[in-house]
């Protein structure tokens, strides 16, 4: 049976408890945010139809085997969207289950993996305050959607709710944290055109500085979509807090519930010998 996970719904439902007008605004412009390239699930999983997500399991699967103290029968995708990885994950006899904000992504998760005779869980939450009722043994988060955490209290906040979600002894990959802050094309655009069944998406995704004290950047990801005779456009902005490596290691550290295992390549279980776009971290539970 699919069924919702989670006892508490998180910072989105207790903020609405005391409201203000500014927290109505703040609030309005949140889900305002979750409306436009995050509502429309078909779009986005064609505009990263590029990710193969067989190659990314075998890899968990290695992880695990390597570095998890304990056997894993339960996966945890953090912002999970549209999650090929989690449909890789139930296709393969394993328990899936599927965190996010958007409401749209969860139906869609749940509507693909029922075509395929699939059960994969979902749980509509925000990451920096959630709570499951059964523990995982493994948790991810994909694409660098780490990123979408505003401040390093919420970030505190994200490893106290997956650490309360994972089982000691399990492992929390996150892929694609923002490692590269040195290289000369981390701010700036990247396009790019994919195609499905005569739907084509064109991705622009940009970062810029907002303010350097602060460490705040703003993300803009737009979607061109060219549907038969509909073309359509989907953007959004959101502001997000750069968090540097030797800070992230400081973090776990203070937060005390993980040991860092390490950073690793995207692909393949080799430690990264420097700063890379594309990244692994490890995570263990204690
Ligand atoms: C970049 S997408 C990644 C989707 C998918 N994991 C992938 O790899 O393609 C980010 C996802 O995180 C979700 N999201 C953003 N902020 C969130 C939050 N605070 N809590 C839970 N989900 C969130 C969005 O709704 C979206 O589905």
């Amino acid at each position: 049976m699919i069924s919702t996970y989670v006892e508490a719904l998180g910072e989105i439902d207790s903020q609405l408890e005391n409201i203000t007008f500014l927290e109505t605004l703040i609030n309005y412009g949140r889900c305002f945010r979750i409306m436009t390239v995050y509502s429309h699930p078909l779009y986005y999983e064609i505009a990263f139809s590029f990710v193969d997500a067989k190659k990314q399991v075998d890899l968990f699967e290695r992880f695990i085997k390597k570095y998890s103290k304990i056997e894993v029968r339960r996966f945890l995708d953090i912002g999970c969207g549209p999650s090929l990885q989690l449909r890789e994950i139930a296709r393969r006899g394993y328990e899936a289950v599927g965190l996010d904000l958007s409401f749209e992504m969860l139906e869609y998760l749940k509507s693909r993996a029922k075509e395929e005779g699939l059960k994969v869980e979902t749980a509509q939450a925000d990451m920096t305050n959630f709570k499951l009722r059964e523990k995982v043994d493994f948790a991810f988060i994909m694409m660098g959607t780490i990123s979408c955490i505003e401040s390093n209290e919420k970030f505190l906040r994200h490893l106290d709710s997956v650490a309360d979600a994972l089982k000691s002894g399990g492992l929390y990959l996150i892929e694609n944290f923002r490692l590269d802050w040195a290289s000369k094309d981390f701010f700036g655009s990247q396009s790019w055109t994919m195609e499905r069944n005569g739907i084509q998406v064109k991705t622009t995704y940009n970062i810029e500085l907002q303010n350097a004290l602060t460490q705040m950047l703003k993300e803009t990801i737009k979607l061109e979509v060219n549907d038969h005779d509909k073309q359509l456009v989907f953007e959004e902005s959101g502001n997000m807090k750069m968090i540097f490596p030797q800070e992230l290691l400081a973090l776990v550290e203070w937060n005390n519930k993980f040991e860092f295992i390490g950073w690793f390549e995207r692909s393949r279980m080799k430690k990264l010998a420097k700063t890379n776009r594309d990244n692994l971290i490890i995570l263990r539970r204690k």
